[in-house]
């Protein structure tokens, strides 16, 4: 097997750290009299392809009833890294779901229900777009920019920094981009020409790594290159 190599990852996300507001330092956050109207949020969902996601812990739905098929569906998938990443409310590590208060308490959304705590929305961001295309990227982070929205931006829910996840956040959910392109010769945009790699990958922002190599593998190549932001 020769190597592919690998020509794009998370270019859409870099875009995302130049559009701050300047307005408060604080951000607004879910709750707070800043947050935006339903009729704002209702504005920005005839801008993108998709409805709006309204993201919520991954043990919530045993809060119901734990007969359900939704809550066996969870505690199936619950130490599932696949299913994890399916969930625009779930992180890879459940810690990172739950929010701590100055106080000490912590609010979070356990799966064992017989415990009596409540499930709260700890860290799990309030509403966000699932986006499909540069279009939705751009709308979002337009109107998060507008009302001073804390962005998160979350693919799989892996970011060991705890990225994926802010309380009160406005998601930008890139799980579904997952366009590949396997490139016979490749010269990135701006390159001499002699800079042009005889065999490349362009992978979308929700590519995962299996799905990676299987593509890589289905042109006859293999991947050997790691990011460590990559899965996030
Ligand atoms: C995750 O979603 C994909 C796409 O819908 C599906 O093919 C896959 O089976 C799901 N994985 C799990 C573990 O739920
Ligand atoms: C800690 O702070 C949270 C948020 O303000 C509040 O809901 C909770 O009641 C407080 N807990 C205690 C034990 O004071
Ligand atoms: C849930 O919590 C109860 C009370 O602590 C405990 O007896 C039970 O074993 C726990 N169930 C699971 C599946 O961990
Ligand atoms: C994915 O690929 C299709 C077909 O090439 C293209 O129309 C679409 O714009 C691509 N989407 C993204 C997000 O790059
Ligand atoms: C491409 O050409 C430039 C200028 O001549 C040279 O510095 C560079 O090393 C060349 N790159 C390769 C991969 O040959
Ligand atoms: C890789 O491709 C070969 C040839 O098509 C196939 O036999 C093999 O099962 C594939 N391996 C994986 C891990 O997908």
């Amino acid at each position: 097997m020769r190597r592919l190599s690998l020509t794009s990852f998370l270019s859409l996300s870099a875009t995302l750290h130049a559009a701050t507001a300047a307005q408060s330092p604080c951000r607004c956050l879910y709750g707070d009299p800043c947050w935006p109207s339903q009729s704002e949020f209702a504005h920005l969902a005839t801008q993108v392809s998709q409805p709006l996601i309204h993201p919520e812990p991954p043990g919530k739905p045993c809060y119901t009833s734990a007969n359900t098929y939704e809550c066996v569906e969870v505690t199936n998938g619950w130490n599932d890294g696949n299913w994890r990443a399916n969930q625009t409310g779930s992180m890879q590590s459940p810690n990172f779901e739950t929010f701590t208060f100055p106080n000490g308490t912590v609010e979070e959304c356990l799966l064992n229900t017989t415990l009596a705590v409540p499930c709260g929305q700890g860290s799990v961001s309030a509403i966000g777009v699932d986006a499909r295309s540069v279009g939705d990227i751009q709308a979002a982070v337009k109107f998060a920019a507008e009302h001073n929205l804390r962005v998160v931006v979350k693919n799989t829910g892996h970011d060991y920094c705890g990225r994926s996840a802010a309380r009160g956040s406005f998601l930008v959910w890139t799980h579904n981009l997952k366009n590949i392109t396997v490139h016979p010769s490749f010269t990135p945009a701006g390159a001499p020409t002699n800079e042009t790699f005889e065999h490349a990958i362009t992978l979308g922002a929700g590519v995962q790594w299996h799905e990676a190599y299987a593509a890589a593998n289905a042109s006859g190549r293999t991947l050997s290159a790691v990011h460590p932001t990559a899965a996030r």
